[in-house]
């Protein structure tokens, strides 16, 4: 499989065509960015502790029923993935209320959400990636309305594997964001599941083991995602 020309770049990850049209190189970067990309900065080993962190939290997934786009591993820093047809779509499923949904609603800082609670954004930072509901979703042709109830399913579906599986690491998910497309007809999970795009709160001390720590300057941001990686059992290369 030969990498060829790069086909896009996001904030934090770039895509690259390869020999095989149905599949892409997805490089994560070290560039870090948060509030709709008004922050940004690059961390050193971030790319490497992402790309191998979400290799092993969708291995894990695919292990448990939840088809997913990634396919291997290709060097510290990237991975080869099935090429998608995306949802312009964001999934989030939210455990504890913070961030975006206290300041919107006035909600109490960590309440317990039973059941979970699960939201579906726009992807669009021009837009501050607003809030939408299943009608958006259907009028304005984003997807269909099976498609809506397969992405709320599955990320559910989700939910209750990945609560237990940081929960044996000591750790709180308390939120976290999901995208899914289309491949050969099917809908797989697709983008990343890293401490970028999630919350996890130390069990014990609630300490933020997630971006928070560099949304909210309180620093050792890769060295905290390692701690994670390594209490969830994951070997990352570094070198
Ligand atoms: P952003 O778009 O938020 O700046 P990234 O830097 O993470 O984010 O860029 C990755 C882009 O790749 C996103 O737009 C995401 O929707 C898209 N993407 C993720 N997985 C796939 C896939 N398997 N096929 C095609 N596009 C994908
Ligand atoms: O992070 P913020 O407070 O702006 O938004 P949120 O709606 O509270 O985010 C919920 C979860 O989704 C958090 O784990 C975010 O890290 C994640 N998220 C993301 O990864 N990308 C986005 N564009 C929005 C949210």
């Amino acid at each position: 499989m030969e990498k060829l020309s790069q086909i896009t770049t996001g904030k934090a990850k770039s895509l690259f065509a390869t020999s095989n049209p149905e599949h892409l190189i997805m490089e994560f970067r070290d560039d870090t960015s948060a509030f709709d990309g008004k922050k940004m900065e690059a961390l050193d080993n971030k790319g490497k502790v992402n790309n191998q962190f979400n290799a092993f939290v969708m291995e894990f997934l695919a292990s448990k029923g939840i088809e997913t786009h990634f396919i291997e591993l290709v060097s510290g820093n990237e991975s080869l993935v099935r090429k998608l047809e995306m949802f312009p779509i964001e999934c989030v499923v939210r455990n504890r209320a913070t961030g975006s949904l206290c300041k919107r609603l006035g909600i109490e800082d960590g309440l317990i959400l039973d059941p979970p609670l699960f939201e579906f954004f726009l992807k669009d930072d021009a837009l501050g990636d607003p809030l939408i509901n299943d009608h958006h979703i259907e009028s304005f042709g984003w997807a269909s309305q099976e498609q809506a109830d397969s992405m709320r399913e599955l990320s559910l579906k989700a939910n209750n594997i990945l609560v237990d599986f940081f929960k044996e690491a000591n750790l709180i998910l308390v939120d976290y964001k999901l995208e899914f497309g289309i491949f050969n007809g099917k809908m797989l999970l697709a983008d990343e599941f890293t401490p970028d795009g999630c919350r996890l709160w130390d069990k014990d001390t609630l300490t933020k083991m997630d971006k928070d720590r560099f949304r909210q300057d309180l620093g050792n941001v890769i060295e905290t995602y390692g701690e994670v990686a390594e209490r969830l059992g994951m070997q990352i290369k570094l070198d």
